[in-house]
């Protein structure tokens, strides 16, 4: 069968990337250009100068995402871009330069969502076995999604409240750590011992989670204790916040996997790039045989790659977006 170089485009927040995809999971050429640096200055991303660098640096990436390819345009099959969800600004730079390169090489047009592209980087790693779960965790996501094929997906539970990936910027920040937080949080309880004591969210049987009250009684600790002039354990706090945050993603998973007969399991989203996580789920696998996928680090946050994964079921199926496609911040995945 003939190979599908399908070029990917992502741009929803603060990441503008390219990326040739073959045939869905082998990924030819993968360029991040990160805006991390410019937004650590105001402590988080400011949309306006997202937008203003997507458009600055778009065609710088293709150019280098062609050339490192060693590929023109006239090989690539179709054109694939993040069109929801994510910042509107962010996202109208990178769909109205994929509508542009389909329209001038006359390639036809894939519409991705953002989150369908981070559970598809797991098949950067290995095809995806249905019925699986998929435990998404992002900076806006907190979500079980049960998949029974391509495309097919079911919201079991999820967060009532706030996303964890935006619990760990808030923590972060509380502690004093930089922008982006996730990642800093994850290092500094590396050092750290769970010596604190937290409450413990949703400590029921339901699929719903909560990260908001654990989010305040952090918040809450560090003011008391800067008050009474005490001072913080930041690397035990953090550990603690750690902890506890995984616990309940790991106890939530268990609970679908036991009502869900699960036998194959993805995790999907920024926050999966978090050691902590993935060695909780994977003794979750373990213990109840269930074949755990985890996409690597580069795959975990922001990338393209996964857009063109996430875009291969769809051409397969001939279902292409056309000229009229828009961005839209909102998300319709399930
Ligand atoms: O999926 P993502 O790149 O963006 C969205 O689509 O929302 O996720 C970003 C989130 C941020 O909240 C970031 O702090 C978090 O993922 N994150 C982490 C780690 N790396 C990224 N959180 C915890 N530990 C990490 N290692
Ligand atoms: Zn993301």
């Amino acid at each position: 069968m003939k190979n599908v170089n399908i070029l990917a485009i992502e741009s929803s927040c603060d990441e503008t990337s390219m990326a040739i995809i073959r045939n869905g999971c082998e990924c030819v050429q993968l360029t991040v250009l990160t805006q991390m640096d410019t937004h650590a200055e105001f402590g988080g991303v400011v949309p306006e100068i997202a937008s203003r660098m997507h458009t600055e640096n778009i065609t710088m990436v293709l150019e280098e995402t062609l050339t490192k390819a060693n590929m023109t345009m006239e090989e690539i099959d179709a054109v694939a871009v993040t069109y929801a969800p994510g910042l509107l600004g962010s996202l109208l730079v990178g769909v109205e330069f994929a509508k542009t390169l389909s329209y001038i090489y006359k390639k036809p047009l894939i519409a991705v969502n953002h989150i369908a592209g981070h559970i598809y980087a797991n098949n950067l790693e290995k095809k995806m076995k249905f019925p699986l779960l998929a435990l998404v965790v992002s900076g806006g996501h907190t979500d079980l999604i049960l998949m029974k094929d391509d495309y097919v997906f079911e919201h079991i539970g999820g967060t009532l409240d706030d996303a964890v990936g935006e619990c760990y910027d808030k923590v972060a920040r509380v502690l004093g750590l930089k922008y982006p937080g996730g990642p800093n949080v994850d290092k500094l309880s590396l050092e750290g011992e769970p010596t604190y004591e937290l409450p413990i969210p949703m400590n029921d049987d339901s699929f719903n989670m909560s990260f908001s009250g654990l989010k305040s009684s952090i918040i809450n600790l560090v003011h008391n204790e800067t008050q009474r002039g005490n001072e913080i354990r930041k690397a035990d706090l953090a550990r603690s916040f750690q902890d506890t945050a995984v616990d309940q993603l790991a106890r939530k998973s268990v609970l679908a996997i036991k009502k869900y007969n699960i036998k194959n399991m993805v995790i999907a989203g920024g926050v999966s790039a978090n050691r902590f996580l993935r060695n909780a789920i994977q003794q979750v696998a373990d213990e109840y045989n269930v074949e755990l996928t985890i996409p690597r680090m580069t795959y975990c946050t922001d990338n393209a790659a996964m857009i063109g994964a996430a875009a291969y079921p769809l051409y397969l199926k001939g279902e292409f977006a056309d000229l009229t496609l828009n961005a839209t911040s909102s998300d319709e995945l399930y």
